[in-house]
């Protein structure tokens, strides 16, 4: 072949890559489906395709990849109560007050006026952006924990949720040692450490009068049945399940399953709205179909799927999809 002929072919072999290129990445910045298919079909680095949303390698807050994710996703919901977010509809304040039939409430507002003088009105964790990277654990209370030996893998996420009872000592290799948030009611609270956030979901107005009560003066004792008067918890640390929050995972997730989504569900979606990646442990059964918890020898007690409030199947499958779909990673256990 003649050298000018060669040339010829260098230069629109090298034009060829450099309109191939810009096209692509045009595409790219603009959106165009078809980015979707070399993403996946050349499965190339999920840092390069993550749009910068987050700096991990999956990013939660992406959700042009899966319809179902977007249906239900609404980031703009604050799963956290503060003073300007606390005002709910009359739609949501009825629908909540039935969830525990109160009968005789106290003035939310009043109370949640009360509230936010104990404890403090910020707006936390809606902070999502290209340089955070923010892993969370959410350790369900799964007897499926014994023998996991999840311990150091929990121990490693940024924030590690931990909800109700569930107890670290005497099973730090299954389950991990530290605990940044606990999500518990009145009925399930139990004491805690000075750097371990309180995160309480309120079921009824006498819930938020209880945690005022319970960081200071001590008076309420029972709501439907007896609850610990006083919590050793730090109160500049405490933070509050938004009840609208609440309502959107009933509806918009568990699409009006059971009566309320259960501890171990609004965590899970406490995690989705607040964290980066997300890893689940301890939700479902155990290799021989027992529900009962980790530290539980009896394996028929605390069976967690026959509330009667919750649907314990159909929130276990909404968290299966969740992890089909790369949106979560699930941990099993055994
Ligand atoms: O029993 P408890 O409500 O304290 O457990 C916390 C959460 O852990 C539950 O709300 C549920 O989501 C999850 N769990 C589970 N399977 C079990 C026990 C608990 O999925 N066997």
């Amino acid at each position: 072949m003649s050298l000018p002929k060669r040339r010829k072919i260098r230069t629109f072999a090298l034009l060829f890559c450099v309109i191939t290129f810009t096209t692509f990445l045009f595409s790219y910045t603009f959106r165009d489906p078809s980015v979707y298919f070399f993403k996946h079909a050349f499965r190339l680095s999920d840092n390069f395709f993550s749009k910068g949303l987050c700096a991990c390698q999956q990013c939660m807050t992406e959700v042009e990849d899966d319809p179902w994710f977007a249906e239900r996703f609404n980031q703009s919901n604050h799963p956290l109560m503060t003073r300007e977010n606390s005002v709910l509809s009359d739609e949501t304040f009825k629908w909540w007050q039935w969830l525990q039939s109160e009968r005789q409430p106290a003035n939310f507002s009043d109370v949640v006026e009360e509230l936010f003088q104990v404890i403090p009105d910020e707006v936390l964790y809606m902070d999502a952006s290209p340089k955070r990277c923010r892993t969370c654990a959410v350790v369900g209370n799964s007897g499926n924990l014994k023998g996991a030996q999840y311990g150091s893998l929990i121990d490693h996420c940024d924030f590690i949720i931990r909800m109700n009872q569930g107890p670290t000592s005497g099973f730090e290799e299954d389950v991990g040692t530290r605990t940044t948030h606990r999500v518990m009611y009145p009925e399930s609270a139990i004491d805690l450490d000075n750097t371990t956030s309180l995160v309480l979901i309120p079921f009824k107005t006498l819930d938020l009068q209880w945690i005022i009560s319970a960081l200071t003066t001590g008076t309420i004792k029972h709501t439907y049945t007896a609850v610990v008067s006083r919590i050793k918890a730090n109160k500049d640390k405490v933070l509050i399940y938004s009840p609208t929050f609440l309502k959107y995972v009933y509806e918009s997730w568990l699409e009006g399953h059971g009566r309320y989504p259960s501890t171990g569900f609004l965590s899970l979606m406490l995690a989705v709205h607040i964290c980066d990646e997300v890893s689940v442990f301890g939700f479902g059964a155990d290799q021989y179909g027992n529900w009962h918890h980790y530290w539980e020898e009896n394996q028929l007690a605390g069976a967690f799927r026959h509330t009667g409030v919750h649907d314990g199947d159909h929130e276990y499958n909404v968290t299966l999809l969740l992890a089909d779909k790369h949106k979560i990673q699930m941990f099993r256990g055994r």
